[in-house]
Protein backbone atom coordinates (compact mmCIF):
# COMPACT_ATOMS: atom_id res chain seq x y z
CA UNK A 1 0.00 0.00 0.00
CA UNK A 2 1.00 3.39 -1.13
CA UNK A 3 0.88 6.24 2.03
CA UNK A 4 0.42 9.77 1.49
CA UNK A 5 0.45 12.69 4.02
CA UNK A 6 -2.55 14.40 5.33
CA UNK A 7 -3.73 17.78 6.89
CA UNK A 8 -0.68 19.73 8.09
CA UNK A 9 -0.39 17.30 11.08
CA UNK A 10 1.11 15.13 8.54
CA UNK A 11 -0.85 12.04 9.47
CA UNK A 12 0.11 8.99 7.28
CA UNK A 13 -3.36 8.02 4.95
CA UNK A 14 -3.41 4.88 2.90
CA UNK A 15 -3.73 5.97 -0.81
CA UNK A 16 -6.86 3.61 -1.70
CA UNK A 17 -9.50 4.37 1.11
CA UNK A 18 -12.59 2.15 1.40
CA UNK A 19 -15.75 3.76 0.09
CA UNK A 20 -18.47 2.71 2.10
CA UNK A 21 -21.72 3.16 -0.06
CA UNK A 22 -21.76 0.47 -2.17
CA UNK A 23 -21.35 -2.71 -0.24
CA UNK A 24 -22.68 -5.80 -1.11
CA UNK A 25 -26.99 -5.51 -0.64
CA UNK A 26 -29.20 -8.19 -0.55
CA UNK A 27 -32.45 -8.72 -2.67
CA UNK A 28 -31.10 -5.45 -4.42
CA UNK A 29 -32.58 -3.47 -1.49
CA UNK A 30 -29.73 -0.97 -0.93
CA UNK A 31 -30.48 -0.62 2.46
CA UNK A 32 -29.69 -4.25 3.17
CA UNK A 33 -26.22 -4.79 3.49
CA UNK A 34 -24.92 -8.14 3.14
CA UNK A 35 -22.96 -7.98 6.37
CA UNK A 36 -21.23 -11.07 5.91
CA UNK A 37 -19.39 -10.50 2.78
CA UNK A 38 -19.06 -6.60 3.50
CA UNK A 39 -17.41 -7.22 7.02
CA UNK A 40 -14.96 -9.65 4.68
CA UNK A 41 -14.21 -7.16 2.21
CA UNK A 42 -13.82 -4.54 4.81
CA UNK A 43 -11.60 -6.74 7.37
CA UNK A 44 -9.45 -7.96 4.34
CA UNK A 45 -8.62 -4.00 3.37
CA UNK A 46 -7.80 -3.33 6.81
CA UNK A 47 -5.47 -6.27 6.84
CA UNK A 48 -3.33 -5.22 3.77
CA UNK A 49 -2.82 -1.47 4.69
CA UNK A 50 -6.20 0.44 4.02
CA UNK A 51 -6.39 2.91 6.92
CA UNK A 52 -9.28 5.75 5.72
CA UNK A 53 -12.80 4.37 5.93
CA UNK A 54 -15.21 7.19 4.49
CA UNK A 55 -19.10 6.34 5.32
CA UNK A 56 -21.77 9.01 5.32
CA UNK A 57 -25.42 9.45 7.74
CA UNK A 58 -27.48 9.00 4.30
CA UNK A 59 -25.27 5.75 2.60
CA UNK A 60 -27.08 2.42 2.55
CA UNK A 61 -30.27 4.04 3.36
CA UNK A 62 -28.59 5.16 6.26
CA UNK A 63 -27.15 1.94 7.42
CA UNK A 64 -23.81 2.36 6.77
CA UNK A 65 -22.87 4.19 9.72
CA UNK A 66 -24.41 1.25 11.67
CA UNK A 67 -22.96 -1.60 9.88
CA UNK A 68 -19.21 0.33 9.96
CA UNK A 69 -19.76 0.84 14.05
CA UNK A 70 -19.92 -3.33 14.14
CA UNK A 71 -17.43 -4.09 11.13
CA UNK A 72 -14.61 -2.19 12.99
CA UNK A 73 -14.73 -4.23 16.64
CA UNK A 74 -11.88 -6.36 17.67
CA UNK A 75 -9.33 -3.77 17.40
CA UNK A 76 -10.64 -2.33 14.15
CA UNK A 77 -11.66 0.97 14.75
CA UNK A 78 -8.04 1.76 16.22
CA UNK A 79 -6.57 0.77 13.13
CA UNK A 80 -8.16 3.13 10.57
CA UNK A 81 -8.80 6.68 10.55
CA UNK A 82 -13.02 7.23 10.62
CA UNK A 83 -14.81 9.25 8.37
CA UNK A 84 -18.13 10.08 8.28
CA UNK A 85 -20.22 13.24 6.69
CA UNK A 86 -23.02 16.16 8.69
CA UNK A 87 -25.58 15.94 6.43
CA UNK A 88 -26.24 19.69 5.67
CA UNK A 89 -29.74 18.97 4.33
CA UNK A 90 -31.36 17.93 7.39
CA UNK A 91 -30.34 20.53 9.84
CA UNK A 92 -32.27 23.79 10.16
CA UNK A 93 -30.83 24.95 13.72
CA UNK A 94 -27.82 24.54 15.26
CA UNK A 95 -29.35 22.29 17.82
CA UNK A 96 -30.10 19.82 14.75
CA UNK A 97 -25.82 20.36 14.06
CA UNK A 98 -25.56 18.87 17.50
CA UNK A 99 -28.20 16.09 17.81
CA UNK A 100 -27.09 14.51 14.46
CA UNK A 101 -23.02 14.35 15.52
CA UNK A 102 -24.68 12.74 18.65
CA UNK A 103 -27.01 10.42 16.62
CA UNK A 104 -23.45 9.74 14.08
CA UNK A 105 -21.33 8.85 17.39
CA UNK A 106 -23.95 6.94 18.12
CA UNK A 107 -24.39 4.58 15.19
CA UNK A 108 -20.69 4.47 14.51
CA UNK A 109 -20.35 3.18 18.32
CA UNK A 110 -17.05 5.39 18.57
CA UNK A 111 -16.21 8.33 21.24
CA UNK A 112 -14.67 10.48 17.99
CA UNK A 113 -15.06 10.65 14.62
CA UNK A 114 -11.30 11.54 13.06
CA UNK A 115 -12.63 13.35 10.02
CA UNK A 116 -15.68 14.69 10.25
CA UNK A 117 -16.93 16.77 6.70
CA UNK A 118 -20.05 18.94 5.99
CA UNK A 119 -21.76 16.57 3.03
CA UNK A 120 -22.30 17.20 -0.07
CA UNK A 121 -21.55 21.19 0.11
CA UNK A 122 -23.33 23.87 -2.65
CA UNK A 123 -23.84 27.54 -2.83
CA UNK A 124 -27.36 26.95 -1.52
CA UNK A 125 -27.01 24.95 1.76
CA UNK A 126 -23.65 26.47 2.59
CA UNK A 127 -25.15 29.90 3.00
CA UNK A 128 -27.79 27.76 4.76
CA UNK A 129 -25.38 26.99 7.41
CA UNK A 130 -23.05 29.83 7.70
CA UNK A 131 -25.97 31.67 8.59
CA UNK A 132 -27.07 28.96 11.51
CA UNK A 133 -23.66 28.65 12.77
CA UNK A 134 -21.52 25.87 11.54
CA UNK A 135 -18.27 27.09 12.07
CA UNK A 136 -19.39 27.28 15.90
CA UNK A 137 -20.67 24.14 15.78
CA UNK A 138 -17.54 22.33 14.27
CA UNK A 139 -15.01 24.27 16.58
CA UNK A 140 -17.23 23.73 19.27
CA UNK A 141 -17.66 19.64 18.34
CA UNK A 142 -13.68 19.12 18.30
CA UNK A 143 -12.66 21.47 21.39
CA UNK A 144 -15.40 18.52 22.90
CA UNK A 145 -13.02 16.06 21.42
CA UNK A 146 -16.15 14.29 19.26
CA UNK A 147 -14.21 14.82 16.18
CA UNK A 148 -10.84 16.05 15.11
CA UNK A 149 -10.36 16.99 11.90
CA UNK A 150 -12.14 19.42 10.01
CA UNK A 151 -13.32 18.93 6.04
CA UNK A 152 -16.19 19.00 3.57
CA UNK A 153 -17.71 17.31 0.53
CA UNK A 154 -18.75 19.49 -2.64
CA UNK A 155 -20.74 19.45 -5.83
CA UNK A 156 -20.98 22.71 -7.24
CA UNK A 157 -18.88 24.75 -9.59
CA UNK A 158 -15.31 25.86 -9.06
CA UNK A 159 -16.08 29.50 -8.10
CA UNK A 160 -18.23 28.26 -5.51
CA UNK A 161 -16.05 26.05 -4.11
CA UNK A 162 -13.00 28.71 -3.97
CA UNK A 163 -15.76 30.88 -1.91
CA UNK A 164 -15.83 27.82 0.44
CA UNK A 165 -12.31 26.90 0.71
CA UNK A 166 -12.02 30.66 1.52
CA UNK A 167 -13.87 30.82 3.92
CA UNK A 168 -11.93 28.75 7.11
CA UNK A 169 -9.04 27.09 7.88
CA UNK A 170 -10.17 23.85 6.23
CA UNK A 171 -7.74 20.72 7.30
CA UNK A 172 -9.46 19.22 4.37
CA UNK A 173 -11.86 18.58 1.34
CA UNK A 174 -13.02 15.60 -0.68
CA UNK A 175 -14.06 16.61 -4.44
CA UNK A 176 -14.87 14.48 -7.69
CA UNK A 177 -12.06 13.87 -10.34
CA UNK A 178 -11.19 11.36 -13.00
CA UNK A 179 -10.46 11.79 -16.42
CA UNK A 180 -13.93 12.67 -18.17
CA UNK A 181 -14.70 15.07 -14.53
CA UNK A 182 -11.40 16.93 -15.19
CA UNK A 183 -13.52 20.53 -15.69
CA UNK A 184 -16.35 18.94 -14.08
CA UNK A 185 -17.48 21.03 -10.70
CA UNK A 186 -14.46 21.66 -8.79
CA UNK A 187 -11.76 19.67 -10.86
CA UNK A 188 -8.43 19.75 -11.63
CA UNK A 189 -8.18 23.86 -10.89
CA UNK A 190 -9.61 22.40 -7.64
CA UNK A 191 -7.18 20.23 -6.52
CA UNK A 192 -4.44 22.24 -7.33
CA UNK A 193 -6.21 25.62 -5.44
CA UNK A 194 -6.48 23.24 -2.88
CA UNK A 195 -2.92 22.13 -2.25
CA UNK A 196 -1.98 25.68 -2.73
CA UNK A 197 -3.87 26.93 -0.03
CA UNK A 198 -1.83 23.36 1.93
CA UNK A 199 -5.65 21.60 2.45
CA UNK A 200 -5.49 18.11 1.98
CA UNK A 201 -7.30 16.13 -0.68
CA UNK A 202 -9.51 13.69 -0.98
CA UNK A 203 -11.12 12.41 -4.39
CA UNK A 204 -13.69 10.40 -4.79
CA UNK A 205 -16.14 9.11 -7.77
CA UNK A 206 -12.22 8.37 -9.75
CA UNK A 207 -14.01 5.35 -11.79
CA UNK A 208 -17.32 7.22 -12.48
CA UNK A 209 -19.33 5.60 -9.86
CA UNK A 210 -17.74 3.14 -11.97
CA UNK A 211 -18.80 3.58 -15.78
CA UNK A 212 -15.68 3.96 -16.47
CA UNK A 213 -15.11 -0.12 -15.69
CA UNK A 214 -17.00 -0.85 -18.43
CA UNK A 215 -15.18 -0.13 -21.82
CA UNK A 216 -17.02 -0.22 -25.24
CA UNK A 217 -15.61 -1.40 -27.97
CA UNK A 218 -13.67 1.79 -29.42
CA UNK A 219 -12.34 2.43 -26.33
CA UNK A 220 -10.96 -0.55 -25.45
CA UNK A 221 -9.35 -0.49 -29.34
CA UNK A 222 -7.80 2.57 -27.40
CA UNK A 223 -6.52 0.93 -24.69
CA UNK A 224 -5.31 -2.46 -26.65
CA UNK A 225 -2.97 0.08 -28.45
CA UNK A 226 -0.95 0.30 -24.80
CA UNK A 227 1.94 -2.50 -24.69
CA UNK A 228 1.02 -2.59 -20.77
CA UNK A 229 -2.24 -4.24 -20.17
CA UNK A 230 -4.85 -2.42 -17.67
CA UNK A 231 -8.41 -2.85 -16.60
CA UNK A 232 -10.10 0.09 -17.33
CA UNK A 233 -10.63 0.69 -13.74
CA UNK A 234 -6.81 0.14 -13.61
CA UNK A 235 -6.27 3.10 -15.87
CA UNK A 236 -9.42 5.10 -14.04
CA UNK A 237 -7.06 5.19 -10.68
CA UNK A 238 -4.31 5.08 -12.32
CA UNK A 239 -4.63 8.89 -13.73
CA UNK A 240 -6.18 10.03 -10.64
CA UNK A 241 -3.10 8.47 -8.40
CA UNK A 242 -0.65 10.47 -11.00
CA UNK A 243 -1.81 13.61 -9.02
CA UNK A 244 0.90 14.64 -6.57
CA UNK A 245 -2.06 16.93 -4.68
CA UNK A 246 -4.09 13.92 -4.11
CA UNK A 247 -3.68 12.18 -0.59
CA UNK A 248 -6.77 9.47 -0.67
CA UNK A 249 -8.65 7.99 -3.32
CA UNK A 250 -11.97 6.80 -2.14
CA UNK A 251 -13.07 3.80 -4.04
CA UNK A 252 -16.98 2.42 -3.49
CA UNK A 253 -15.69 -1.17 -3.95
CA UNK A 254 -18.72 -3.84 -4.20
CA UNK A 255 -17.08 -6.92 -3.76
CA UNK A 256 -13.84 -8.67 -2.32
CA UNK A 257 -12.40 -9.69 -6.01
CA UNK A 258 -12.73 -5.44 -6.45
CA UNK A 259 -10.91 -4.75 -2.85
CA UNK A 260 -7.81 -7.21 -3.78
CA UNK A 261 -7.40 -5.74 -7.15
CA UNK A 262 -7.63 -2.21 -6.16
CA UNK A 263 -5.43 -2.44 -3.49
CA UNK A 264 -2.82 -4.51 -5.49
CA UNK A 265 -2.71 -1.90 -8.03
CA UNK A 266 -2.29 0.79 -5.30
CA UNK A 267 1.25 -0.36 -4.67
CA UNK A 268 3.20 1.35 -6.79
CA UNK A 269 1.43 4.04 -7.59
CA UNK A 270 3.58 7.07 -6.78
CA UNK A 271 3.12 10.17 -7.85
CA UNK A 272 3.77 11.90 -11.48
CA UNK A 273 4.84 7.88 -12.83
CA UNK A 274 2.24 8.11 -15.58
CA UNK A 275 4.31 8.17 -19.07
CA UNK A 276 3.53 10.88 -22.07
CA UNK A 277 2.28 8.00 -23.49
CA UNK A 278 -0.11 6.30 -20.97
CA UNK A 279 -1.28 10.13 -20.89
CA UNK A 280 -1.65 10.41 -24.22
CA UNK A 281 -3.67 7.20 -24.40
CA UNK A 282 -6.18 8.35 -21.80
CA UNK A 283 -6.75 11.56 -23.22
CA UNK A 284 -7.94 9.77 -26.15
CA UNK A 285 -10.00 7.80 -24.36
CA UNK A 286 -11.38 11.17 -22.58
CA UNK A 287 -12.11 12.71 -26.12
CA UNK A 288 -14.02 9.49 -27.58
CA UNK A 289 -16.13 9.59 -24.71
CA UNK A 290 -16.22 13.69 -24.64
CA UNK A 291 -17.57 13.71 -28.48
CA UNK A 292 -20.73 11.53 -27.15
CA UNK A 293 -21.76 13.64 -24.75
CA UNK A 294 -25.59 15.02 -25.60
CA UNK A 295 -25.64 17.76 -23.08
CA UNK A 296 -23.09 19.88 -21.20
CA UNK A 297 -24.61 20.22 -17.83
CA UNK A 298 -22.73 20.46 -14.51
CA UNK A 299 -25.14 19.73 -12.34
CA UNK A 300 -24.79 22.72 -10.22
CA UNK A 301 -28.58 22.60 -9.83
CA UNK A 302 -29.05 26.68 -10.11
CA UNK A 303 -31.52 25.85 -12.45
CA UNK A 304 -34.05 24.32 -9.41
CA UNK A 305 -36.10 24.58 -8.35
CA UNK A 306 -38.20 23.91 -11.50
CA UNK A 307 -42.03 25.46 -11.05
CA UNK A 308 -43.32 21.95 -12.77
CA UNK A 309 -40.98 20.03 -10.19
CA UNK A 310 -38.92 18.99 -13.29
CA UNK A 311 -35.35 17.07 -12.31
CA UNK A 312 -33.49 18.91 -14.82
CA UNK A 313 -29.75 17.81 -13.81
CA UNK A 314 -31.13 14.46 -13.10
CA UNK A 315 -32.92 13.84 -16.29
CA UNK A 316 -29.39 15.30 -18.56
CA UNK A 317 -27.28 13.40 -16.57
CA UNK A 318 -29.64 9.99 -17.61
CA UNK A 319 -29.68 10.71 -20.82
CA UNK A 320 -25.57 11.79 -21.25
CA UNK A 321 -25.30 8.30 -19.44
CA UNK A 322 -27.40 6.36 -21.99
CA UNK A 323 -25.21 7.42 -24.82
CA UNK A 324 -21.39 8.03 -23.21
CA UNK A 325 -21.21 4.75 -21.11
CA UNK A 326 -24.06 2.75 -22.72
CA UNK A 327 -26.06 2.60 -19.42
CA UNK A 328 -29.67 2.23 -21.76
CA UNK A 329 -31.22 -0.41 -19.52
CA UNK A 330 -29.98 1.28 -15.91
CA UNK A 331 -30.96 5.23 -17.45
CA UNK A 332 -34.56 4.06 -18.90
CA UNK A 333 -35.21 2.51 -15.45
CA UNK A 334 -34.28 5.16 -13.71
CA UNK A 335 -36.33 7.48 -15.66
CA UNK A 336 -39.58 5.34 -15.19
CA UNK A 337 -38.92 6.38 -11.51
CA UNK A 338 -38.97 10.20 -12.38
CA UNK A 339 -42.12 9.90 -14.68
CA UNK A 340 -43.88 7.73 -11.32
CA UNK A 341 -42.41 10.66 -9.04
CA UNK A 342 -44.04 13.31 -11.71
CA UNK A 343 -40.63 15.03 -12.06
CA UNK A 344 -40.13 13.26 -15.71
CA UNK A 345 -39.44 16.03 -18.69
CA UNK A 346 -43.22 15.62 -20.47
CA UNK A 347 -44.20 18.02 -17.21
CA UNK A 348 -42.17 20.71 -19.01
CA UNK A 349 -44.64 24.03 -19.93
CA UNK A 350 -41.62 25.89 -21.42
CA UNK A 351 -41.72 28.74 -18.80
CA UNK A 352 -37.73 29.12 -19.14
CA UNK A 353 -37.38 29.95 -15.67
CA UNK A 354 -33.97 27.66 -15.93
CA UNK A 355 -32.59 28.76 -18.92
CA UNK A 356 -32.24 32.41 -17.56
CA UNK A 357 -30.65 30.65 -14.46
CA UNK A 358 -28.15 28.29 -16.47
CA UNK A 359 -24.66 29.60 -16.00
CA UNK A 360 -23.69 27.18 -19.10
CA UNK A 361 -26.70 29.50 -20.73
CA UNK A 362 -28.17 25.62 -22.18
CA UNK A 363 -30.80 25.24 -24.55
CA UNK A 364 -32.68 23.44 -21.61
CA UNK A 365 -36.19 22.92 -23.01
CA UNK A 366 -35.06 21.98 -26.55
CA UNK A 367 -32.28 18.99 -24.61
CA UNK A 368 -35.38 17.87 -22.54
CA UNK A 369 -37.49 17.34 -25.52
CA UNK A 370 -34.67 15.31 -26.36
CA UNK A 371 -34.01 13.52 -23.34
CA UNK A 372 -37.77 12.36 -23.02
CA UNK A 373 -37.37 11.11 -26.12
CA UNK A 374 -34.48 8.55 -25.66
CA UNK A 375 -35.33 7.82 -22.08
CA UNK A 376 -38.56 7.01 -22.98
CA UNK A 377 -38.25 4.45 -25.69
N1 LIG B 1 -19.39 13.12 -0.41
C1 LIG B 1 -20.11 12.87 -1.44
O1 LIG B 1 -20.96 13.67 -1.86
C2 LIG B 1 -19.86 11.56 -2.14
C3 LIG B 1 -20.45 11.29 -3.36
C4 LIG B 1 -20.11 10.12 -3.98
C5 LIG B 1 -19.22 9.26 -3.35
N2 LIG B 1 -18.68 9.53 -2.15
C6 LIG B 1 -17.73 8.64 -1.46
O2 LIG B 1 -16.69 8.35 -2.34
C7 LIG B 1 -16.59 6.93 -2.49
C8 LIG B 1 -16.06 6.64 -3.85
O3 LIG B 1 -16.98 7.00 -4.85
P1 LIG B 1 -17.53 5.85 -5.76
O4 LIG B 1 -18.04 4.74 -4.92
O5 LIG B 1 -18.45 6.49 -6.74
O6 LIG B 1 -16.15 5.37 -6.46
P2 LIG B 1 -15.82 4.74 -7.84
O7 LIG B 1 -14.56 3.99 -7.59
O8 LIG B 1 -15.82 5.76 -8.90
O9 LIG B 1 -16.99 3.74 -8.17
C9 LIG B 1 -17.17 2.56 -7.45
C10 LIG B 1 -17.67 1.50 -8.39
O10 LIG B 1 -16.66 1.25 -9.37
C11 LIG B 1 -16.64 -0.11 -9.69
N3 LIG B 1 -15.30 -0.65 -9.35
C12 LIG B 1 -14.50 -0.36 -8.29
N4 LIG B 1 -13.34 -1.07 -8.38
C13 LIG B 1 -13.41 -1.82 -9.51
C14 LIG B 1 -12.55 -2.75 -10.13
N5 LIG B 1 -11.36 -3.05 -9.63
N6 LIG B 1 -12.97 -3.34 -11.28
C15 LIG B 1 -14.18 -3.05 -11.83
N7 LIG B 1 -15.04 -2.16 -11.26
C16 LIG B 1 -14.67 -1.56 -10.12
C17 LIG B 1 -17.73 -0.78 -8.88
O11 LIG B 1 -18.89 -0.76 -9.70
P3 LIG B 1 -19.94 -2.01 -9.66
O12 LIG B 1 -20.51 -2.02 -8.29
O13 LIG B 1 -20.92 -1.62 -10.73
O14 LIG B 1 -19.14 -3.24 -9.98
C18 LIG B 1 -17.92 0.16 -7.72
O15 LIG B 1 -19.20 0.10 -7.16
C19 LIG B 1 -18.01 6.45 -2.19
O16 LIG B 1 -18.06 5.07 -1.92
C20 LIG B 1 -18.33 7.31 -1.03
O17 LIG B 1 -17.70 6.83 0.15
C21 LIG B 1 -18.97 10.68 -1.57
Amino acid sequence: MQYRYFTKDKLKVSLLGFGCMRFPIIDEDSGKINEAEATEMLHFAIDNGINYVDTAYGYHQGNSETFVGKALKNGYREKVYLATKLPVWLADSYEDFENLLDQQLKRLDTDYIDFYLLHSLHKKTWDKIVKLGIFKFLEDARDKGKIKYIGFSFHDEFPVFKEILDSYPWDFCQIQLNYMDRQYQAGIDGAKYAAEKDISLVIMEPIKGGKLANSPVDIQKVWDTSHIKRTPAEWALKWVYDFPEVSVVLSGMSTIEQVKENIELTNNSLPNSLTKEEHRIIDKVTSIYSEKIKVGCTSCEYCLPCPQGVAIPDIFSLYNNYYVYDTKEQSTSSYLKLIKDDKDASRCIECGECEQLCPQHLEIISYLKDGNQALSK
